[in-house]
């Protein structure tokens, strides 16, 4: 049983990395960037410009709590500009950690 669990596991991760850089691509990149850095074709009408996922200092000046309530509740949660809409209201926790670790990818 315990083999079978861990199998499963094993399966399911490589579709939620599937998942998780989908729901990216479909509602974070126009702003984002395809790559994360704050450089999407949305962007350049923005003021302030969104965040650059691959500037280390991005990781460093915030936790992950921050980054989370972000997407969650958007960028007035946290201080931020509210043209960082609660995209992630309809997300589990689950999926919004998974987002946050995705985002991390984009770090140089
Ligand atoms: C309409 C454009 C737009 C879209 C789409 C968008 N964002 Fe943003 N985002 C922004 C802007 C602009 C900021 C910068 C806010 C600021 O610095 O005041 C931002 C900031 C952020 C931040 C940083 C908050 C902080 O602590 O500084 C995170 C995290 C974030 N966005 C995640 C996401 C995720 C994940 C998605 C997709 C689910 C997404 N954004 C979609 C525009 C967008």
């Amino acid at each position: 049983m315990r083999n079978l669990v861990l199998a499963l596991i094993f399966m399911a991760s490589p579709a939620a990395m599937a998942d998780v850089a989908a729901t990216y691509a479909g509602m974070c990149a126009s702003c984002h960037g395809a790559a994360g850095a704050g450089d999407g074709p949305a962007a350049v009408a923005l003021t302030p410009k969104p965040a650059n996922f691959s500037d280390a200092a991005f990781w460093t000046s915030r936790d992950d709590a921050t980054v989370k309530k972000a997407i969650k509740e958007g960028g007035a949660a946290v201080g931020k500009s509210p043209l960082m809409a609660p995209l992630g209201a309809g997300m589990s926790d689950a999926q919004l950690d998974e987002l946050v670790a995705y985002l991390k990818t984009f770090k140089k």
